[in-house]
């Protein structure tokens, strides 16, 4: 058991070794609503999806411990569902973890890069047959600048993610339900 955390722990430092999260990371600031606008994974499971995602929203709501949870809303085959994550701080700020249910497996999320009021890259990891990446655009708004886009699809190229994995959603429709913000 113990064996098997120390394990996990090796496998997620080196996972993390090469990548850096947000310098002076702040989670206050990095709360509330995100509209996720851009996904780059090239797992062959999602590669089926790929055309049918949808630009969703979530809410980061900080808490006390440093710890954050996520409510993300995603416009499903079945309907507009939201689906909350619980995001433990790792010892670098910037860096989380959280159980994936669906997956049954601890993933880790680091935010690489973020101004806070405009857009934020974030970069997961899974450990699984091999280990996947993806990496996600997310912004305040809608409506995302170029250079910002850019940005994003400079960095899911420079972390090996090839040029048709990286996806710029349509916005959803009516999801959430009484579509704030839109
Ligand atoms: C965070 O999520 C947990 C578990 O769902 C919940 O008990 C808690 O009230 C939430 N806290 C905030 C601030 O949203
Ligand atoms: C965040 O980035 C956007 C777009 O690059 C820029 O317009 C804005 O001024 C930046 N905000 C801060 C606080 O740096």
């Amino acid at each position: 058991m113990t064996m098997t955390v120390a394990m996990v722990m090796l496998c997620m430092m080196m996972v993390h070794a090469n990548v850096k999260p947000q310098k002076d990371f702040n989670l206050q600031k990095f709360a509330g609503k995100w509209y996720r606008v851009g996904v780059a994974y090239d797992s062959p499971s999602f590669v089926p999806f790929r055309s049918k995602i949808k630009a969703s929203m979530g809410t980061i709501a900080p808490l006390p411990n440093g710890n954050a949870n996520l409510t993300m809303w995603e416009a499903t085959p079945f309907g507009c569902v939201s689906k909350k994550y619980q995001y433990e701080r790792a010892s670098v700020p910037g860096q989380f973890t959280y159980f994936s249910a669906r997956h049954n497996m601890v993933k880790d999320i680091t935010v690489v890069e973020t101004n806070y009021t405009d857009y934020a890259m974030v970069l997961k990891h899974k450990v699984f047959n091999r280990e996947y990446t993806q990496v996600a655009l997310y912004a305040r708004t809608l409506s995302v600048r170029p250079e910002v886009v850019q940005k994003f699809k400079t960095f899911a190229l420079s972390r090996g993610l090839p040029r048709e994995s990286i996806v710029i959603p349509p916005p959803a429709e009516n999801c959430p339900p009484s579509g704030p913000g839109r």
